[in-house]
C-alpha cells in the first residue's frame, strides 16, 4: 500500500492533468489523484496538526495555476447539508475518516419559473474512507454524515466566494446562496 503521496505531489498532478485533459474530461482522473492522498496516514497530522483537531473548514492547498484549493471539513458530530450546486465550480468529495452519505439529485423541471425547481433523487451512496466523488459544474447533491467525520474537498475555483443555488425539495423551491457572505 502507497502511503506517502503528498499534497504537494497531488497539486502537481491534478494541474498536469488539467493542462492534458481539460476540465470536465480531467476529473475522473483528478478523483483517483485524490483517492490515492486520502491513503496518506500522515496528511491531516501534517497539515492541520497532531492530534488532529476538528475543523469547520480549514485550506491545506492551492495551486495558482489551475486555482484548485484543497480544503478539510473536520466534524465532532454529526450534521447534513442543504441540497445545493456548486455554482460555476467543479469539487471532489473525498472521505479520510468516517463514511459521508451522498446524495445526487436531478432537476425535472425547465428553470422557467422563478424560484421553482422540481429535483429526484437520482443516487444515494456511501462514499467511504479513501473514496471521492465527483461533482461537474451543474450537478446538485446533499451529504449526511456522523459524528467524527472528516472529508477533503477539491474544488476548481473557490466556491467559497461564489454565488450557489440551494433547494428545498419538499417545497420545491430554489434560492442564490452567497457562500461569501456564509450562506450555503
Ligand atoms: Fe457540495
Amino acid at each position: 500500500m502507497e502511503t506517502r503521496y503528498s499534497l504537494e505531489q497531488f497539486l502537481a498532478d491534478t494541474r498536469a492533468t488539467i493542462r492534458a485533459k481539460g476540465v470536465p474530461s480531467g476529473l475522473a482522473e483528478i478523483r483517483a489523484h485524490l483517492e490515492r492522498l486520502l491513503h496518506n496516514p500522515e496528511l491531516l497530522t501534517k497539515h492541520l496538526g497532531d492530534p488532529v483537531p476538528y475543523v469547520e473548514r480549514a485550506t491545506i492547498g492551492h495551486d495558482p495555476e489551475s486555482d484548485v484549493h484543497v480544503l478539510v471539513h473536520g466534524r465532532a458530530r454529526a450534521g447534513k447539508s442543504s441540497v445545493h450546486d456548486h455554482g460555476p465550480c467543479w469539487v471532489i468529495y473525498g472521505n479520510y475518516r468516517n463514511p459521508t452519505r451522498m446524495r445526487r439529485w436531478r432537476r425535472v423541471d425547465d428553470g422557467g419559473t422563478p424560484a421553482h425547481a422540481e429535483l429526484e433523487l437520482q443516487k444515494e451512496f456511501l462514499n467511504e474512507p479513501g473514496q471521492a466523488a465527483v461533482f461537474a459544474v451543474g450537478d446538485i447533491h446533499s451529504i449526511e454524515f456522523g459524528d467524527d467525520t472528516f472529508f477533503i474537498r477539491v474544488t476548481g475555483g473557490d466556491v467559497e466566494t461564489k454565488e450557489t443555488l440551494r433547494f428545498d425539495v419538499a417545497r420545491q423551491t430554489v434560492e442564490i446562496a452567497n457562500r461569501a457572505r456564509g450562506e450555503r
